[in-house]
């Protein structure tokens, strides 16, 4: 009988394979490759129908005791494997200490810039992107700053290839949103910025800026103080004062740098303020109409205010740093206390 002899070949080859097999996984797809629905053993028991009758009942019989053996072996193997694998997990000593991973944290400036933004955006300014590397129309041209000006100097500014350069400050930024949006804008930015300045205790070549800007009709220097005395406070602490001095900036016109009292001493003067009483964290102005001409606003119609910041001297005010290469030098002894 052809059918008899194909079951004995299945019988040998499962009960070969179950015994070399040592893990419960591979268990599983045996159960499944032989004794499951579209397994072997099920499509040998179909084909009985073409087995002549008198052979019938021995065929039947002989498909259910290969049935309970593969089976029998199969949950004998289990048992063994599961067995085994008790018995591995006790030989394993759980109180040994594990492998101690140390957690990262986020550079103190980058953290910084993250609180400052927040402050902001609570206010309804929203954070953007802009690039680093820039041409001579967007960190100077379009600010205002004419071609004689110093700042464009070699020495002032990290040229690179074909006319492009090291943008020297965030103000990059106000031309490209004024550019790629119309008013009303409600914009901040956050970079890094270049500059070819020897490196002491407060000057490095890169450095962070922060920068923010606000477009629409009827924008007037009061909106610059509120929203600036409100950051400080929030910032700084509730009982920050505020002091305008008048100054110069090309894009911005009238143009003020923002010292506020020291918010170590309270204005009596410390080493962090040098015993000033204040300190200056900000320029900042109303954008110059010309500025606004450049990128075909109607200065007639608009007007807005920009300011602009260092968040590394912020950074160093805030937590007492009196280095800035601190934040460079990836010493993780300095960075690990923030
Ligand atoms: N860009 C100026 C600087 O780097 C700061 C500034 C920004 C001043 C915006 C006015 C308005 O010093």
């Amino acid at each position: 009988m052809k059918l008899l002899e194909k079951l004995k070949s299945i019988e040998k080859s499962a009960i070969k394979e179950i015994l070399e097999i040592n893990s419960l996984e591979g268990l599983e797809n045996s159960r499944v490759k032989y004794l499951g629905r579209k397994g072997e053993l099920t499509a040998a028991i179909k084909s009985i129908k073409n087995v002549a009758k008198k052979d019938k009942p021995k065929a039947g019989q002989f498909i259910n005791e290969m049935k309970k053996k593969i089976g029998s072996l199969l949950d004998e193997k289990e048992q063994g494997l599961r067995e085994k694998e008790m018995a591995s997990l006790e030989n394993h000593d759980i109180t040994l200490p594990g492998i101690e991973r140390e957690m990262g944290r986020k550079h103190p400036l980058i953290r910084t810039m993250e609180e400052i933004i927040d402050i902001f955006a609570r206010m309804g300014f929203k954070s953007v992107d802009s690039p680093e590397v820039e041409t001579e129309f967007y960190n100077f041209e379009a600010l205002n700053i004419p071609k004689n000006h110093p700042s464009r100097e070699t020495f002032h500014t990290f040229y690179v290839e074909n006319g492009m350069l090291l943008r020297s400050q965030t103000s990059t930024a106000q031309i490209r949103m004024m550019e790629k949006e119309k008013p009303p804008l409600q914009i901040v930015h956050a970079g890094k910025v270049y500059r070819p300045d020897a490196v002491d205790a407060s000057h490095s070549f890169m450095f962070y800026q922060m920068e923010g800007l606000m477009v629409d009709k009827g924008i007037v220097f009061s909106d610059l103080k509120g929203v600036l005395e409100k950051f400080a406070k929030e910032y700084f602490g509730e009982d920050v004062q505020m002091k305008f001095r008048p100054h110069y900036f090309p894009f911005t016109e009238p143009s003020a740098e923002i010292d506020i009292s020291c918010f170590i001493c309270g204005g009596k003067g410390c080493r962090v303020c040098s015993y000033k009483g204040w300190l200056e964290v900000l320029g900042a102005g109303m954008i110059n109409p010309r500025v606004l001409e450049f990128v075909k606003i109607d200065p007639k119609e608009y007007t807005g205010f920009a300011f602009g910041m260092g968040i590394d001297r912020i950074c160093m005010l805030k937590h007492g740093i009196d280095d800035i290469r601190l934040f460079y030098e990836n010493d993780v002894r300095f960075l690990r206390q923030f």
